[in-house]
């Protein structure tokens, strides 16, 4: 077959499977044992899943947080500065969100995943929540990346979710989560302004937490599991994303070349840095590169992301003039969120990460 030709099967493919509304989950109730071509991926990609068997010298940090509000605050700037610095990635426990609050997002999402097909297709849309405020689909990247992923997604926009946009199986679980993760944004953005030696509610007052996308991934069983991955690597766009995983494994966290693993701990939530805040703090935070190995275990694995962004659009981003200095000049041009975000979407997620494309 020529190269037309395969192109030309490839985008029938995709287009069937994403006609089915049905997802990967879809696939696998279906009973299939090997993997549609289209989510194959590129042997450089596949001979880099492979674990290396030298035990990595570090790992990635977790963050006591009780205190912070306290006589322990200084030492935990301290942790969440260096974390944020050396590894863009931190785990912290004793947070103050519950582990019923956790438990029950997290079963939310599986169970809207688990809805009957009939019953989630409706929902089927690839605008991410932008119109609606509440879709599902399998790829986000689908018709842009050279291969597809191994998950489902759900995306919620944020803020008033207690409308029935929602579908009804998880609406109280997520606004829920949605209030918690309010509360929580804040603490970890002062935490991560001080860190910087931003003045208190230095974010805030940018309007940097306002715009709150939740996804909740669904990985089922991938059959053939060291032939593609459960998403790509990739960096996050925004100025912080609050990740809650479940026990199953399968994060990794690019460090100094090598892939370390994001180890699950019961009652933790993963803090990691986005390509904005990078930008904001003029390189002295890190967005780093991210994945998820496909899940080779019979159950499925379950996680749900916030991506904390700028809840106005036409503002002005870029250095804050705070951190920009004669020995350290800005590295970024100044740009709008929406023409941050919009080079996002048209670009496949794991292609360079959007800070590039803004670096003077
Ligand atoms: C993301 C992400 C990791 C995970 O949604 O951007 O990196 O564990 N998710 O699902
Ligand atoms: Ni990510």
């Amino acid at each position: 077959m020529d190269n037309n030709n395969e192109d030309y099967h490839r985008l029938l493919a995709l287009k069937q499977f994403d006609e089915s509304k049905a997802g990967v989950k879809g696939l696998v109730d279906a009973g299939l044992t090997s993997i549609p071509s289209f989510f194959v991926h590129p042997t450089e990609t596949l001979s880099d899943l492979k674990p290396t068997h030298q035990t990595p010298p570090q790992s990635i940090p977790v963050i006591d947080l009780s205190g912070f509000d306290s006589d322990r605050r200084g030492a935990i700037v301290d942790q969440v500065s260096r974390s944020a610095r050396d590894f863009g990635f931190f785990q912290i426990i004793n947070h103050g969100i519950s582990q019923e609050i956790l438990d029950r997002t997290l079963a939310a999402v599986k169970a809207f995943h688990e809805l009957p097909a009939e019953a989630k297709a409706k929902y089927y849309d690839r605008s991410g929540g932008g119109r609606t405020g509440f879709t599902y689909m399998s790829n986000v990247d689908l018709y842009q990346s050279k291969a597809a992923s191994w998950r489902d997604t759900m995306t919620v926009r944020l803020g008033a979710v207690t409308e029935d946009r929602v579908p009804e199986i998880c609406r109280d679980a997520v606004a829920d989560w949605d209030r918690a993760v309010v509360w929580l944004g804040e603490v970890v953005s002062e935490l991560v302004g001080e860190g910087l030696g931003l003045s208190a509610g230095r974010f805030r007052a940018l309007s940097c937490l306002g715009g709150k996308t939740m996804v909740g991934h669904y990985y089922p069983y991938c059959p053939q599991p060291d032939l593609t991955v459960g998403l790509g690597s990739h960096a996050d766009p925004g100025l912080l994303t609050l990740l809650l995983q479940d026990q199953m494994g399968g994060l990794q966290v690019k460090s100094s070349g090598v892939w370390l693993d994001v180890k699950p701990l019961p009652g933790a939530i993963v803090v990691n840095v986005g390509d904005l805040l990078q930008i904001m703090s003029n390189d002295e935070y890190k967005s780093v590169d991210h994945r998820v190995l496909a899940n080779m275990n019979q159950e499925p694995r379950v996680s749900t992301a916030v991506f904390l962004n700028p809840s106005k659009r036409d503002e002005l981003y870029g250095p804050l003039p705070e951190l920009i200095s004669k020995d350290k000049p800005a590295r970024y041009r100044q740009f709008t969120f929406s023409e941050f975000i919009q080079r996002f979407f048209t670009k496949e997620l794991d292609e360079k990460s959007l800070k590039n494309f803004f670096k003077i």
